[in-house]
């Protein structure tokens, strides 16, 4: 069985976009591969390393995003980044054959340092983090957003790189998996749903917080009479309705009456409210399950267990390559 890596820094909450783009793959291929969902607390610090008792909460409460979509801790392991030590040793060994000037050339780190405004080591660093973890694990298939591809390049060369090297194959190559919605714009209609643009539907939200951000949609804001023709282009509420809802036909008849009047905004927003709440309601009821930090904690036990012995494999005969073992 192939092994498959993915993880997500505890930032912040999970919202809509990551459970099209990323968490629902998660779940229907935890059980093709042998799975590890890394909860990225290392690679978090870079860049809110001012703020660690937030990222430790936020860390414990993606466990709970986590399983309460359906990532199963017996099918799959649940493990904290900072919780083996050996991909510490692994990055420090991949930063010696990174070079700088081609690290800053990487367009997702560019893009982030630009939006970020930081400039400290770690946070320049860490595709150096990441690639140890991909390395490290020795894992083949990474589901990820498409913004994050330049990462799985750069992780490949740093891998061929040094099994050329050193004439061995202790690196194995990985792949991205891309899922078919790899961006969902936000609320607001700006181009993605981010939590610093304070644009989200976060997966714990109440229905009612739901239905206030949805009522706060634009639509088209020339349609103000239920019998005037409405425009479906930019219309923020058709964009979410054309994702979201399980009855297309229907919705495109019901988009074929708004543009020649007769269907009220209202209307649109009721069946999108309708549709998101019941595509959240069960992962909201499995999460009011998930009040017992012991039973968490245990969960993380269990994949630092799990993980260490699968990345001790691998990190082992690459430390040997380079330190005298005592
Ligand atoms: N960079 C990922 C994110 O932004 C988190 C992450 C850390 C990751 N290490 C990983 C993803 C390894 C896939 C594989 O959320």
């Amino acid at each position: 069985m192939k092994t498959l890596l993915s993880g997500d820094r505890p930032s912040g909450s999970l919202h809509l976009g990551h459970l099209l783009g990323s968490l629902e793959a998660r779940v229907s291929l935890q059980s093709q591969f042998n799975s590890y969902f890394l909860i990225a607390d290392i690679q978090a610090h870079t860049d809110n390393y001012l703020r660690p008792e937030e990222i430790k909460a936020f860390a414990l409460d993606l466990v709970k995003d986590y399983i309460s979509v359906g990532i199963n801790p017996s099918l799959s392991s649940i493990v904290l980044q900072s919780s083996l030590t050996p991909l510490l040793e692994l990055t420090q060994i991949l930063s010696h054959f990174t070079n700088l000037n081609h690290l800053k050339q990487n367009p997702t780190l560019k893009t982030e340092l630009a939006q970020r405004k930081v400039n400290n080591l770690s946070f320049l660093s860490y595709p150096v983090s990441q690639a140890a973890d991909i390395l490290g694990f020795g894992a083949e298939v990474i589901p990820v957003g498409i913004d994050q591809t330049p990462i799985i390049e750069f992780t490949n060369t740093l891998a061929k790189g040094i099994n050329q090297h050193f004439k061995t194959t202790l690196l194995s190559p990985c792949e991205a998996l891309l899922s078919p919605v790899s961006r969902l714009k936000g609320v607001d209609g700006s181009s993605k749903m981010s939590k610093s643009m304070n644009n989200c539907i976060f997966l714990k939200d109440s229905a009612d917080e739901v239905k206030k951000k949805v009522y706060k949609m634009f639509t088209d804001p020339s349609h103000i009479h239920v019998h005037q023709p409405g425009k479906i282009e930019g219309n923020v509420v058709v964009y979410f309705l054309d994702i979201l809802d399980p009855r297309q036909a229907e919705l495109a008849d019901l988009k074929a009456q708004y543009q020649t009047g007769g269907v009220a905004d209202i209307m649109l927003k009721n069946r999108l409210v309708d549709i998101i709440n019941a595509r959240l309601e069960p992962i909201r009821a499995k999460r009011k399950e998930l009040n017992d930090n012991a039973y968490l904690l245990n969960i993380l036990k269990q994949g630092q267990a799990d993980s260490l012995s699968k990345i001790n494999k691998v990190i082992k005969p690459i430390k040997e390559l380079f330190y005298l073992s005592l």
